[in-house]
């Protein structure tokens, strides 16, 4: 029984660690978090990417449309578009460091 609230406790527990300071690498956070929507080589090309049209960050034309600044806003706090959602907002999943490597990590995406 104690196994079982200490478990119950840690699961509850792991996705604040970002917050405690843990920072997963880039790679890690655009696997688990981004790729369902942005794919895993960010050409956006999944079921959901294609449903909501996500851009084509392989593309380097795309690339240069996007500003650092609005990239890092984007993962922070989400996008919306006609005040409907499009991608949520990663301010309670990743902290302000990794946030920031995953900008570094679309950034070579580009081909
Ligand atoms: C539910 C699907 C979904 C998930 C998951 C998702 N995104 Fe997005 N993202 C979108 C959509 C839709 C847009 C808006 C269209 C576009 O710019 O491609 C967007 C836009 C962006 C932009 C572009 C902002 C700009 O300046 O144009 C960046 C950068 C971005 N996402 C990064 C990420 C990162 C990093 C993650 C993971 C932490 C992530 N996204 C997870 C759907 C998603």
């Amino acid at each position: 029984m104690k196994t079982t609230i200490t478990i119950a406790l840690l699961s509850v527990a792991l996705p604040f660690a970002a917050s405690l300071g843990y920072a997963a690498p880039a790679a890690d956070n655009w696997e688990n978090e981004c790729a369902s929507c942005h794919g895993a080589d960010g050409k956006g090309q999944t079921k959901q990417g294609k449903k909501l049209k996500v851009h084509d960050y392989t593309d380097a034309k795309v690339q240069a449309e996007m500003k650092d600044e609005e990239m890092l806003k984007a993962i922070v706090e989400g996008v919306k578009a006609d005040g409907k959602e499009r991608m949520k907002t990663f301010k309670e999943i990743l902290s302000a460091d990794e946030a920031k490597d995953l900008v570094a990590y679309i950034r070579k995406l580009k081909t």
